[in-house]
């Protein structure tokens, strides 16, 4: 994509003009002038009495002309400039008599009046160009050279585009920019804290916040009714394509909302940024799936609907006679779930016994499958009945030629493996469309799950997260019966954003807190303050929150978050530039009382 960036004049302290002409500028308005342009030196070629350069700048590159008998001394001086030298090049700007069809300036050159050498560089130990074979840890440690490569440069223009057009959305609905602190306490959203210790009081620490929820929410409290804040955010969790351990938010909250003001808010967001960014236009509203239906279908509560493969639920097959083990499981908390392919000769033993392995990794008791090809039924699922299966496909596919692979066993663990699956499939059978973008609202969430890592309940969104109107009465009684009024916004099979309509009475919060298993006490250290601030005139109020690395991500076509970061932490959250983190002296370890063991 062209960068589209326009001239600019930026004056320096003594009232002259800096640099006037960027690369890309080049074009048919400039023909004929005479035009100075700074920037790098992207590749030199030599013919006879010609030397050809590509002058880099941030908006694209330009090709230079030091021709021997137009000017001898700029000719000259292009001998001893290499790849990667600053340079200041003025020349005439003309019509290339070969042009370039893959640059937008490819139709122009500059014949070189003067050139100067405002720096010279090393060669550079990571290419430029070309970008295959460069190892993550060379291309973080170089950033500053990854950086000056088309597609990176273009990414972090682009995140700049869509900041620029966030803000000015918010800006225009009455949103107010708010900062709230980096230092603060824990904010529960469910990873671990980056601590600080603190020197004037030794032996505390602050925590980094994982969001700035509780301030957005005692903001609103204090009655600016409209926050938004774009705010780096920190979480020490395992990291991810798409998670980094400080990543930033597009925060949002506000007073007197209701969840269908949020989802016209976010879609006119999204649709405003397609417009302007990509020239594209997003169909609102955007489709909203309950939670349940999500998972049921598409094993995930962040389905990719860019391809429509389902997953179906096998109830029917009961009527085959399983086997003894699986008829009781079905008559209890057992389920037979498949999903079908329409291309089994595609799916080698290999792909099956992979499949295979992955589910007995998620806990399924049985994955089993059946093939159907020309009429003929095969595979182990047979095996699994008493009645001949083949009789009735009709009754779970329309396909003459398929491969149904499915899988027995607890809801949970059964359809997000199949999610997996369906993914994997979607690759194999190349049902992706890359450029296609499918938008979707989750809705009707669940307020409460079980964590079997921890051995108890847990929120699913965070506890400031008010339950559904209808399942006041059942908090207590039947937790994981409650809803709750949060809901997630997806693109493309990854979580975007998510937030929630809040709790703003004291006693309702208490009440969830005690739910979640917190003693009075733990309640009042950890969350006091907000109990208080809701006792004094909370207003209803609800928000969001997205990760504007993921949006960038993924509106970029990009795999991972970190080509979307100027300077990311690698995998495993080293900066191999800086080489952060670093050791402390002894100095700064006794000063903020702490000491390391052996
Ligand atoms: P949540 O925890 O869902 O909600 O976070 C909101 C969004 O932030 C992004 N995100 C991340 N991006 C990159 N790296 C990470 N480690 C990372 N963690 C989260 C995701 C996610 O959807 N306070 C609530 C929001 C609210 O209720 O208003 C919150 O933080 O895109």
């Amino acid at each position: 994509m062209k960068n589209n960036l326009k001239s600019v004049f930026i004056p320096i302290i003594r009232g002259e003009v800096l640099k006037k002409y960027y690369c890309g500028d080049v074009d048919d308005n400039l023909l004929g002038k005479i035009i100075d342009l700074y920037g790098w030196v992207q590749i030199k070629r030599e013919h006879g009495g010609v030397v050809f350069i590509d002058l880099r700048d941030r908006s694209g590159i330009v090709q230079l002309v030091f021709n021997e008998d137009f000017n001898k001394l700029s000719f000259e001086e292009a001998s001893r400039i290499k790849m990667e030298y600053v340079v200041k090049a003025s020349g005439e700007v003309r019509k290339r008599e070969n042009p370039n069809p893959n640059i937008p300036t490819g139709g122009y050159e500059v014949w070189v009046t003067d050139i100067e050498v405002l720096n010279v560089s090393k060669t550079p130990p990571i290419g430029v160009i070309k970008q295959s074979n460069i190892s993550e840890e060379n291309r973080l440690r170089y950033r500053y050279i990854d950086l000056r490569r088309d597609g990176m440069r273009n990414n972090i223009i682009q995140r700049h585009r869509i900041v620029n057009n966030i803000r000015n959305y918010l800006n225009s609905l009455g949103f107010i920019d708010i900062e709230t602190p980096f230092l603060t306490k824990s904010t529960p959203e469910g990873a671990r804290d980056f601590l600080v210790p603190s020197r004037l009081s030794t032996g505390r620490f602050y925590a980094l916040p994982q969001s700035p929820q509780i301030f957005k929410q005692l903001l609103m409290v204090a009655g600016f009714e409209k926050y938004y804040q774009i705010v780096r955010c920190f979480r020490d969790e395992d990291l991810r394509a798409d998670r980094q351990p400080e990543f930033t938010q597009i925060d949002i909250e506000s007073s007197f909302i209701s969840e269908e003001n949020i989802y016209s808010l976010v879609d006119g967001m999204f649709k405003n940024i397609l417009i302007s960014c990509y020239d594209r236009d997003l169909k609102t509203p955007v489709r909203k799936l309950d939670f349940e239906k999500a998972l049921e279908l598409y094993g995930t509560d962040r389905p990719d609907l860019r391809f429509d493969l389902k997953i179906i639920n096998l109830k029917s097959f009961s009527e085959f006679k399983p086997r003894e083990f699986i008829r009781e499981g079905l008559s209890t908390d057992k389920h037979l779930y498949g999903i079908v392919s329409p291309m089994p000769e595609e799916l080698s033993r290999k792909i099956l016994d992979k499949y295979s392995a992955m589910s007995k990794k998620e806990g399924v008791d049985v994955f089993t499958w059946l093939k159907c090809v020309n009429n003929t039924l095969s595979g182990p699922m047979i095996k699994l009945f008493e009645s001949p299966i083949g009789e009735k496909t009709e009754s779970f596919t329309d396909e003459k030629n398929f491969i149904l692979l499915s899988a027995y066993g607890s809801r949970e663990t059964v359809l997000p493996f199949l999610g997996k699956v369906r993914i994997e499939l979607g690759d194999i059978y190349k049902l992706i469309d890359k450029n296609s973008r499918e938008f979707c609202w989750i809705v009707n969430f669940p307020l409460f799950d079980w964590s079997e890592e921890e051995k108890k309940i847990v929120s699913v969104h965070h506890p400031f997260t008010a339950p559904a109107e209808e399942d006041l009465g059942r908090i207590e009684s039947e937790p994981f019966k409650v809803k709750s009024r949060s809901y997630d916004f997806v693109l493309n099979g990854v979580e975007l954003g998510g937030g929630s309509i809040r709790i703003h009475s004291k006693d309702m919060q208490g009440r969830i807190f005690t739910a979640l298993g917190l003693k009075p006490e733990e309640i009042v250290k950890k969350f006091g303050f907000l109990l208080d601030a809701l006792e004094y005139g909370a207003p209803p109020h609800g928000g969001i929150a997205f990760g504007l690395d993921r949006i960038v991500m993924l509106l970029q076509n990009e795999d991972s978050i970190r080509d979307v970061i100027p300077f990311p932490k690698t995998s495993s959250g080293i900066c191999p530039l800086t080489g952060a983190p670093d050791v402390i002296s002894e100095k700064q370890l006794s000063e903020l009382g702490i000491k390391m063991k052996e």
